[in-house]
Parts: structure tokens; sequence; C-alpha cells
């Protein structure tokens, strides 16, 4: 049987894509879901769509307060997601958040 190298390569490609997000917790998962579109990957913030970077020194309590019941404040409005994330779930993405910031 030829071995076609395409396919191959291209299972192995969707393997090694696959892997990072199962290792992750389930705040991982969360936040490139739901989050990571205006936040981005590494938590610098959407520029085009002038979300700000997470401020470095912010306390847990606060995040945790920013994510239940958003912010309206500023030009971008961040959701609220109370009722739409559990605490548990709320909890658990603002520790990756937490492991995003340098
Ligand atoms: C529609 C775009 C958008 C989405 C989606 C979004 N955010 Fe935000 N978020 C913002 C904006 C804009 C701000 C800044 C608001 C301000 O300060 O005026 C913000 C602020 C925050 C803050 C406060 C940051 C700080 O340093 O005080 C946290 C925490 C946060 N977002 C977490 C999340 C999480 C977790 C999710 C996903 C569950 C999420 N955001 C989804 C736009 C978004």
């Amino acid at each position: 049987m030829k071995v076609n190298f395409v396919t191959i390569a291209a299972s192995l490609l969707a393997v090694s894509m696959a892997m990072p997000v199962l290792a992750q917790s389930s705040g991982a998962t969360i936040y490139k879901g739901k989050c990571q579109m205006c936040h981005m990957a590494d938590g610098t913030g959407n520029k085009a769509m002038k979300v700000p970077a997470f401020s470095a020194a912010a306390p847990e309590a606060k995040l945790i307060a920013a994510v239940k019941n958003g912010i309206s404040t500023g030009p971008v409005k961040m959701p609220a997601y109370a009722g739409k994330l559990t605490d548990a779930d709320i909890t658990s993405v603002v520790a990756y958040i937490k492991t995003l910031k340098k």
C-alpha cells in the first residue's frame, strides 16, 4: 500500500493542534472559546477592538467581579458572564488569565 505523505502530515498536524487543548484545564478552554477573540491568546487585548491588556496588578476578586458583572464604562464593553458561566468556571478562567500575565 502506498502511504500518502500529505495525509500523514495532516493527521500529525491535527493531533499536535488538539493536544494542548486536551492537556489544559477548563479555564483555558473557556478562555479560548469565549474570551480570546477580545482579549487575545496572550491577554494583551484586541487592539483593533480597543480592548485593553489585563492589568497585571489587579487582585483576583476584582477580575472575578469584572467577569461576573461585566464592565460598561470604557469604549468597548466587557460582557457580564454571571448566569452564563458557573462560579467554578469563572474562578478557573480567572486563574487561567493569571497565568497569562507576565
Ligand atoms: C466583546 C469583547 C469581550 C469579550 C468576549 C470578553 N471581554 Fe473581558 N473585557 C473586554 C473589555 C473591552 C474590557 C475592558 C473594559 C474596561 O476596562 O473598560 C474587559 C475587561 C476584562 C477584565 C478586567 C481586566 C482588568 O485588568 O481589570 C477581565 C478579568 C475580563 N475582561 C475577563 C474576560 C473573560 C474571562 C472573558 C471570557 C469569559 C471575557 N473577558 C470576554 C472585552 C471582552
